[in-house]
C-alpha cells in the first residue's frame, strides 16, 4: 500500500460518511491475480447522493461489495487501498466490528429480489427480522407496518402476511428498500435497484428515495448503467471505465458538459422513454474483458477522438476544474 501518500484516519466530526482511497481488487483466476478496481478514489458526504456510472463490467458491483467488505476472498483480494466508513477503515476492521457496520452503517439494495427477500418468509415478518437485528426495541408489528407505509406500500397492515411472489417488482422492491432502511443507516448503497422494473416504477422509486434520503439524512451511492436516471437525483457523478475513475464532476455539470468522450458517448446511450434497453451499440465495441485492459487509455480502441499517443500513454485523472477530474488529455478539444 502507498502508505505515506495516504491521509492519517480521520477525527470523528468529518462529514464525510465514505472515503475510498485508492482502492486496488484483484480477482485469483487459476494461478493469476487479475486486477479489477485499479485505483478507485471517491468520497460520499453526509446526505449526499453519489451515482456511479459506466457499462456491465466496468467494476460497480465490486466496488459496492467492498465497501462493507463483502466480497468473497478468494477469489478477491483487496491488493491496496483503504476504505473508510465514518473514519474507519474497514479494510482494517475485525470481524465484529464488521458486523457492527454491515446492515447498520452500511445498508444495501440489490436489483434482484430473489437474492435480498427470503421466499418462504411473510413480509411482515422479513422486515420485522431486520428490526430485531439492528434495532431490536422497535422489532414489532406496528413499526413494520409504518416502515411499510413509509416506503409507499399501500394498505401495509394487509400487505406484511403477504408472500414475496405475492407482491409486484415495484412492490418487492419498495420491501427491500423498507428492510435495508430500517437500521437507519447513514450510508445506503443501491446496486442497480430498479433496472427490472418498468420505467414508470422506476421514476416512482427514484422519487421515494429522494425523499427518504433527506428524510434520514442518509447519504446514497447510487449504482446505475442509465446517465439518464442520474439527473433526477444524483448530487454528484462519478464515472468508472475498466477498473478507474474516467470522469468525476456534479452532476448537473457532467450532464450539461461532459468531458470525457467515454461519458459522451454513455450519454447518447441512454435508453429513451419506455424503452427499457440502452442502446449499447451507441458505443462500438465493448469493455475490455478482466486482464485485457489496452495500454495507454483504457478507452483507446473504441473512442472516436484517440490519436496515436493514447495508446501509448496512460492518462492521469486529472483536476480540470473545482470537483471536477477528467482521465483525458484531450478532454477541452472539441468533439
Ligand atoms: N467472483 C468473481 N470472480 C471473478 N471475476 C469476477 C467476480 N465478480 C466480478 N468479476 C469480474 O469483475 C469485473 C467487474 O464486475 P462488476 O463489478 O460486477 O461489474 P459491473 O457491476 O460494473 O457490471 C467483471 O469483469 C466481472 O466479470
Ligand atoms: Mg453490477
Amino acid at each position: 500500500m502507498p502508505g505515506g501518500a495516504l491521509k492519517t484516519e480521520r477525527q470523528a466530526g468529518d462529514s464525510r460518511v465514505l472515503e475510498i482511497e485508492d482502492l486496488r481488487i484483484e480477482f485469483e483466476t487459476g494461478a493469476q491475480a487479475v486486477p479489477v478496481l485499479d485505483g478507485v478514489s471517491l468520497d460520499i458526504g453526509s446526505g449526499e447522493t453519489v451515482c456511479l456510472v459506466g457499462e456491465s463490467g466496468s467494476g460497480k458491483t465490486v466496488t459496492a461489495l467492498a465497501i462493507a467488505r463483502l466480497l468473497p476472498c478468494p477469489p478477491a483480494r483487496y491488493a491496496g487501498g483503504r476504505i473508510l466508513v465514518n473514519g474507519r477503515d474497514v479494510l482494517r476492521m475485525s470481524a465484529r466490528e464488521l458486523r457492527t457496520i454491515r446492515g447498520r452503517v452500511v445498508s444495501y439494495v440489490f436489483q434482484d429480489p430473489a437474492v435480498a427477500l427470503n421466499p418462504v418468509l411473510r413480509a411482515g415478518a422479513q422486515v420485522r427480522e431486520t428490526l430485531a437485528l439492528h434495532r431490536p426495541e422497535a422489532a414489532h408489528n406496528d413499526e413494520v407496518i409504518s416502515l411499510l407505509r413509509w416506503v409507499g406500500i399501500p394498505a401495509p397492515e394487509l400487505r406484511i402476511r403477504d408472500y414475496p411472489h405475492q407482491l409486484s417488482g415495484g412492490m418487492q422492491q419498495r420491501l427491500m428498500l423498507a428492510m435495508a432502511l430500517a437500521s437507519h443507516p447513514r450510508l445506503l448503497v443501491a446496486d442497480e435497484p430498479t433496472t427490472a422494473l418498468d420505467v414508470t416504477i422506476q421514476a416512482q422509486i427514484l422519487e421515494l428515495l429522494r425523499a427518504l434520503r433527506r428524510q434520514l439524512n442518509m447519504s446514497v451511492l447510487l449504482i446505475t448503467h442509465n446517465l439518464g436516471l442520474v439527473g433526477e437525483i444524483a448530487d454528484r457523478v462519478v464515472v468508472l471505465y475498466a477498473g478507474q475513475i474516467i470522469e468525476e464532476a456534479p452532476a448537473r455539470e457532467l450532464l450539461s458538459r461532459p468531458r470525457h468522450p467515454y461519458t459522451r458517448a454513455l450519454m447518447k446511450s441512454v435508453p429513451e422513454l419506455g424503452r427499457d434497453a440502452p442502446r449499447l451499440d451507441a458505443i462500438p465495441g465493448s469493455v475490455p474483458r478482466l486482464g485485457d485492459w489496452p495500454a495507454g487509455c483504457r478507452f483507446h480502441p473504441r473512442c472516436p477522438m484517440a490519436r496515436p499517443d493514447c495508446s501509448r500513454e496512460a492518462p492521469a485523472l486529472a483536476s480540470v476544474a473545482p470537483h471536477q477530474r477528467v482521465r483525458c488529455r484531450f478532454w477541452d478539444h472539441a468533439p
